[in-house]
């Protein structure tokens, strides 16, 4: 079974996925580390960013280094919106995830999960939450500036759903879930539920 669970940054994907990912024994796939790695290895330098090794699990990695903390920099979050616009990374990154998936039962969160990585999945969450909640969750998740994030979230919002290869936009059936408000616990009981009743 997939679970997918597409939204906008902040909106609570990582969090409330793997929640939901571990009270259903599902494996978890952060489908953003994955652009965030192409896009930390272009910062670095690298030869050749679509080709370095990316390590998923509990822990991140970049040819074998743990980039679990420096993925989520402000300056990486940009360069990965930039690199998610561009079909060649997008076909790369889109045919590693759905093999992942194939291979059991999975929680995967991003923005193009249950529209065109996986339009099959079983159940399509997309969560939402108001700009402002958004840019706080962040900018205490990362040490930051609420008002800065809220300026860059917007600049990052609107070229995630204005780019040309598959903008951001919810699944004709995907049910809309507003976290705004609503605990982590509600949230996450309200996806496991729906899951139930597929
Ligand atoms: O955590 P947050 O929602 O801020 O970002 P993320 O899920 O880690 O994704 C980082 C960037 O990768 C996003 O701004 C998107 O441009 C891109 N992305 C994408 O295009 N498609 C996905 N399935 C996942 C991420």
């Amino acid at each position: 079974m997939l679970i997918a669970i597409d939204g906008p940054a902040g909106a609570g994907k990582s969090t409330v996925a793997r929640a939901v990912a571990a009270a259903l024994g599902f494996t978890y796939l952060d489908s953003g580390a994955m652009y965030r790695c192409v896009a930390l290895a272009e910062l670095r330098g690298h030869p050749d960013p679509l080709g370095a090794a990316i390590g998923l699990g509990e822990r991140i990695t970049l040819e074998g280094e743990d980039v679990s903390t420096a993925i989520r920099a402000p300056e990486v979050s940009e360069r990965a919106s930039e690199v998610a616009a561009r079909p060649e990374v997008r076909e790369a990154l889109v045919a590693m995830q759905r093999e992942l998936i194939a291979s059991g039962d999975y929680v995967a969160e991003g923005r193009d999960i249950g529209t065109v990585v996986a339009p099959g999945a079983e159940l399509k969450v997309f969560l939402t939450a108001s700009p402002q909640e958004r840019a706080h969750r962040r900018a205490v998740q990362i040490g930051a500036d609420a008002g800065q994030v809220l300026r860059e979230q917007t600049v990052r919002d609107a070229r995630d759903a204005t780019r040309e290869h598959s903008p951001l936009a919810a699944a004709p059936d995907a049910v809309e879930v507003d976290t705004t408000g609503r605990t982590r616990e509600e949230v996450v009981a309200h996806i496991v539920a729906l899951a139930g009743e597929r």
